[in-house]
């Protein structure tokens, strides 16, 4: 199985990707999980990686606390969708796990710098704080990593926490810039991607139908988790971000993109934080990222409760 990382700021639909990876040990030896502050601050997105952790039975899984804050800019937080928790709509077992002792970053570097060269791949589910961090703590680690796919970013479809910038690239663009220009292979899901993954009302049916305690816990989640655009936009359900990262190992044929130049705002107030994409291929700058753009989500959505019926 691929070695991972993932990197998440818990969140209802950071949950879902790590219970997609949970029920995937064929394919993924998750090697540890690590916090940052982004949705909520890191006191809760560390409580609440245990906290899926415990529901899903997974109690040997090792959290690795990181980032308190963003490389330079303020933290700032999205309660709004999340609730206070960030896991909010669902009663919740208390998590009876430790957090590890050491920092996320330095597992992060640690780790790299151990297992075989090309051999480990980051999953990132928040902003890239942590990583950015690690890059610049131990550049070494950059041609170590065999692959690095995020969630984060919207081109054509524009931005969900500015009219230009995806929510966690907005919190950490330094971090995110750190992450284009490393040289690390980049995969990223951005909105335009995740947009088309809404969670109707039958297809949180038919995790309802699974009957176990993270699979109607998940059914909590969504609903409240769906709610903010179900009232702000009128849609059936709510776009669902995070499980792309993971689903996107398991079956990358799900997914199609183009390999092209993606640069990060960093300078204006107005667009900070905004992936430029250079699909149409116009800057003569160099390809760094895989951006995916559409999905098969019947075939996602498919996979995700074949997974989670398994948990
Ligand atoms: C991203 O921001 C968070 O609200 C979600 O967990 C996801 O990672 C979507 O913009
Ligand atoms: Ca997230």
């Amino acid at each position: 199985p691929r070695k991972i990382i993932i990197d998440t700021d818990p969140g209802q639909d950071d949950a879902a990707a790590l219970m997609l990876a949970f029920a995937s040990p064929d394919e993924l030896n998750l090697l540890g999980i690590t916090t940052v502050a982004g949705n909520v601050p890191l006191s809760y997105t560390s409580r609440n990686a245990r906290i899926v952790c415990e529901l899903c039975g997974q109690q040997d899984r090792a959290v690795y606390e990181g980032a308190e804050r963003p490389m330079v800019r303020p933290l700032v937080t999205a309660e709004h969708v999340h609730g206070k928790t960030g896991l909010d709509g669902a009663v919740l077992p208390e998590p009876t796990m430790k957090v590890q002792p050491q920092h996320g970053v330095d597992f992060i570097i640690d780790t790299i710098r151990r297992e075989p060269e090309g051999s480990v791949t980051l999953c990132t589910l928040g902003p890239l704080t942590n990583i950015g961090l690690a890059l610049q703590k131990a550049p070494d680690i950059a041609p170590r990593v065999k692959e690095l796919v995020m969630m984060g970013g919207g081109f054509f479809e524009g931005g969900n926490i500015t009219p230009a910038a995806e929510f966690n690239i907005y919190v950490d663009p330094h971090a995110a810039a750190a992450v284009v220009g490393s040289g690390i292979p980049v995969t990223m899901m951005p909105l335009d991607v995740t947009h088309q993954l809404m969670t109707t009302k039958a297809r949180v049916a038919r995790i309802a139908e699974i009957g176990t305690r993270p699979a109607a816990t998940m059914v909590e989640w969504l609903q409240f988790f769906e709610r903010f655009d179900e009232e702000k936009y009128g849609s059936d359900g709510g776009p669902l971000h995070d499980p792309t990262v993971i689903a996107y190992l398991l079956k990358p044929e799900l997914f199609s993109g183009r390999h092209c130049n993606v640069e990060i705002e960093l300078q204006s107030e107005l667009t900070v934080g905004m992936t430029v994409v250079d699909w149409w291929r116009v800057s003569g700058r160099k390809p760094n990222v895989q951006v995916m753009r559409n999905v098969d989500a019947d075939g996602f959505f498919d996979l995700l409760i074949e997974r989670f019926a398994r948990l």
